[in-house]
């Protein structure tokens, strides 16, 4: 018995040191944590139970017989983060590079299938050359094995990727189709294939980090949601995020205790400017309005016109969709189309309610727009407001011109509440353009086109730059000042605590991808 305990005691020692001391050094050197210091900062203290501590490959091509790891390169398990159970696996790349290999794989996939079945979030730490290179076809399959997971998972538990080191190949997939992903800047990368590859097909000489690197994917592509300067911001963001989201589609996020007592917020008065023209900031708006310092935007630098992320309203987590008139003065484009119909989506399979902030001048015209596919991309978010479930309260600041009125979040697509400031101008487009057109004869004929054009414009402005043809159409429930927009939205939200909604049976719609 006791040479079965020394045996299991040598194991566990190769497992907790991996690749050994040196990796471990050139590790920290890098500012990376390992595989373990990740877990453990991640995990609340004491809670992590490890699981396939001593699966080791099974290869034996190119001399790997004379070079196996217990562990393989992943630290999988579960865990508590704020006493709420999660399912980790963490790649270490102190061994064969965290690379993937057919073991590696499947013991990722064993704690993806228990959070799928406890229905608890999986959160993965991903740090790895990609595909184990001496296994071939056997470590692809493992990888397909995962994309097939995140699938089934996808709607039904939270999952989370960070990005700590190299990502590369297919490897980038599996982060791709979970709900968020973050990247360390400077340490991190994503591409599916690297700089020489680029130079040898395109000709095009780019180093890992423009290529695919932390800011890059934060700024152009949007395929990272969160940047961390190092890996314990990370873990943080990562205990943060999970803080505003639920264990799993059925149920609703955890709620924070909350005493009622400022809702009348009188620093949301003036913040529209006199002039429809001029801009201000939409986080003044929802600074103004969700629980003080609860903000965590999402895509922060990514499609700067709209702006996402979660809150809090009265203790309860909320999801904010809003168009920032501080950016291309809030209009709708392909990218910040796309941003804010993921997010929705994802606060819609989670039972987050969602607040829409509308400012919006319409659509961005152009031909960069038209020939890359405005028309699908718009469509994507009208069809995700237009198919969520969960509660949806609309506040209309200012503009809220053409299609772009349709698309955020008006009660003809499902809002439950709609609710605009004075300050709100709901029309088919802005006073100017709109009289050059309609009036576009009397101008010409008039002796002086200018002073006609002013004096039209004034007149479809006092008949359309308010929110009072709509209220009288009942479009808008209640234009409401802004100060007392917090009291009008808790009491609005919690009247659809209970909100049902019955769907007809389909297997699934057809999202215009
Ligand atoms: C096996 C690997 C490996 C891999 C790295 N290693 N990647 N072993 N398979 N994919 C090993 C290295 O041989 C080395 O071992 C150790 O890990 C550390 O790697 P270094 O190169 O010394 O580290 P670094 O200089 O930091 O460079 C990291 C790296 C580089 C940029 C990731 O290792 C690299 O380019 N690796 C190959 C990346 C790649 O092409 N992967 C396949 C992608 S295709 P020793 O013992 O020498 O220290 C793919 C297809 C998936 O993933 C498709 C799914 C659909």
């Amino acid at each position: 018995m006791e040479k079965v305990y020394k045996e299991l005691e040598k194991r566990q020692q190769e497992a907790l040191i991996g690749g050994g001391e040196k990796r471990i050094e050139s590790q920290h050197a890098k500012k990376k944590l390992t595989a373990r210091e990740r877990v453990e900062y991640l995990l609340d203290e004491g809670s992590f139970e490890e699981q396939g501590m001593l699966v080791t490959h099974r290869t034996t091509d190119f001399g790997m017989d004379k070079q196996v790891i217990s562990g393989d390169g992943v630290v999988t398990g579960y865990g508590t983060v704020n006493g709420r159970l999660v399912y980790v696996f963490a790649q270490d790349f102190t061994v064969f590079g965290g690379s993937l290999s057919e073991t590696h794989a499947e013991k990722i996939c064993k704690v993806m299938d228990h959070a799928l079945k406890v229905g608890a979030p999986i959160i993965g730490l991903n740090d790895s050359g990609g595909a184990r290179i001496q296994e071939g076809v056997r470590s692809l399959g493992g990888y397909a094995d995962i994309f097939y997971r995140n699938v089934q998972a996808s709607g039904v538990i939270p999952q989370l990727s960070a990005i700590m080191g190299p990502c590369a190949g297919g490897a980038v997939y599996s982060p791709a189709m979970t709900d968020f992903t973050m990247m360390v800047q400077d340490s991190s990368y994503m591409f599916v294939t690297g700089p020489n590859v680029v130079k040898t097909v395109t000709n095009e000489t780019v180093t890992s980090e423009e290529l695919g690197g932390a800011s890059t994917h934060a700024t152009k592509s949007g395929v990272t949601h969160f940047t961390a300067a190092n890996d314990i911001v990370c873990l943080e963001q990562i205990k943060q995020l999970l803080s505003y989201l639920p264990q799993n589609n059925k149920e609703k996020p955890a709620d924070l205790p909350y005493e009622l007592d400022d809702e009348y917020r009188e620093q949301l008065e003036g913040i529209v400017p006199e002039s429809a023209n001029q801009p201000y900031d939409m986080h003044q708006v929802i600074d103004g309005i969700i629980d003080e310092n609860s903000f965590m935007e999402v895509h922060k630098d990514y499609a700067t016109n709209m702006v996402v992320g979660f809150a809090r309203l009265g203790g309860k987590s909320i999801g904010i969709v809003a168009n920032q008139p501080m950016s291309l003065a809030g209009v709708l484009d392909v990218d910040s189309s796309k941003k804010a119909a993921r997010f929705t989506r994802f606060c819609d399979a989670f039972n987050i309610p969602l607040l829409v902030l509308v400012d919006v001048p319409g659509f961005l015209p152009g031909t960069d727009q038209e020939w890359n596919g405005i028309i699908l991309h718009g469509a994507k978010l009208l069809y995700a407001l237009s198919e969520a479930t969960v509660p949806r309260v609309t506040l209309i600041t200012r503009k809220a011109y053409g299609g772009a009125y349709d698309v955020m979040n008006s009660k003809h697509i499902g809002a439950d509440y709609n609710f605009a400031w004075p300050t709100a101008e709901i029309a088919v487009m802005g006073a100017k353009g709109a009289s050059e057109i309609i009036f576009r004869k009397e101008i010409a004929a008039s002796d002086n086109p200018e002073l006609e054009l002013s004096k039209k414009e004034q007149e479809y402005a006092d008949k359309f730059a308010n929110p009072f043809n709509a209220a009288q159409r009942g479009f808008i429930d209640e234009v409401i000042q802004p100060k007392d927009t917090r009291r009008k939205l808790l009491r609005a939200f919690a009247t659809l605590e209970n909100k049902e909604v019955v769907r007809p049976k389909r297997k699934h719609g057809n999202i215009p991808l």
